[in-house]
């Protein structure tokens, strides 16, 4: 079955490539993604991942070939077509030095949908203390942003993403810095909320060990292109990962509790 053939346009990747100063971040990159998917996106460091998400909602330009998410060509101007798209950036551009709170900054995730501006509804902040309140932050939601350590931060972007309710989410290694307990909560509340929205998530991360029985796809990129593309039990092996990670130094030993196999 080809990837292409999905009667889907939720998100089309046609013969894509970007450069940065000629040198190709992303080249001739074809994928397509469905509605409701959960992928996983791996690839060594300087593979395209993040380059590849940035294009998805308009934060990157490409030069070659076309993108289309839900239909639209994504761009810095299209307003509408980002705020259907929830974004957590592996470096998160958000001014620790802006005087707001964690539940403010959360709240952020609803200006898109309520109107920058305007005052959130009651239901809106309902939301954004409960998804505080999942993501373990309950006790920060009073901070000033600034103070917060490198995983509180990442939490906080978690939560803002979520509570955006949009139909795609992109997660750029969005729990790199969150401790291994934290991590699996927030991945298991992941997990629940796809079953609540079926929204189409494509996340980025080096843990290998940490990825969610719910992901069934696997997309690894190497050198900007796609080098492999398929299920989880096919491509979450010592051999496949040893070749796309690359020297021998690699070490899997018991790493894999891929929890695939294991249900
Ligand atoms: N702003 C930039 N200017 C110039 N080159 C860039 C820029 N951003 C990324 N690149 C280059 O593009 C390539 C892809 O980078 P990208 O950030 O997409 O990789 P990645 O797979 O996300 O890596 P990592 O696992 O380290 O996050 C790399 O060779 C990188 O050096
Ligand atoms: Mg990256």
């Amino acid at each position: 079955m080809s990837r292409e053939t999905y009667q889907d346009n939720t998100i089309n990747i046609q013969n894509v490539s970007a450069y940065y100063n000629n040198h190709p971040a992303l080249d001739n990159i074809t994928l397509s993604f469905r509605r409701g998917e959960f992928a996983v996106i791996l690839g060594p460091n300087g593979s395209g991942k993040t380059t590849l998400l940035k294009i998805l909602c308009g934060l990157c330009k490409f030069q070659k070939g076309s993108v289309k998410v839900l239909g639209q060509t994504p761009s810095s101007y299209n307003f509408l077509l980002r705020r259907k798209i929830a974004h957590v950036a592996q470096v998160e551009s958000i001014d620790p030095k802006l005087p707001i709170t964690v539940r403010e900054s959360v709240a952020t995730g609803r200006a898109g949908t309520s109107g920058l501006g305007r005052p959130l509804k009651k239901s809106d902040w309902k939301l954004v203390d409960t998804t505080i309140e999942w993501i373990g932050i309950s006790h920060l939601a009073d901070k000033p942003i600034g103070h917060l350590s490198g995983g509180e931060r990442q939490k906080t972007s978690i939560a803002r993403a979520l509570v955006q309710q949009a139909p795609i989410l992109l997660l750029d290694e969005p729990t790199a810095s969150i401790d291994p307990n934290a991590q699996k909560d927030i991945l298991d509340l992941l997990e629940h909320k796809m079953d609540l929205h079926s929204f189409t998530t494509l996340y980025v991360t080096h843990e290998i060990s940490m990825i969610p029985n719910r992901c069934d796809r696997i997309v690894m990129l190497q050198n900007g292109k796609v080098w492999a593309d398929g299920k989880p039990d096919e491509l979450i092996n010592e051999e496949k990962l040893k070749e796309l990670y690359g020297g021998n130094g690699f070490c899997c030993s018991g790493k894999f509790s891929f929890h695939h196999t294991h249900h």
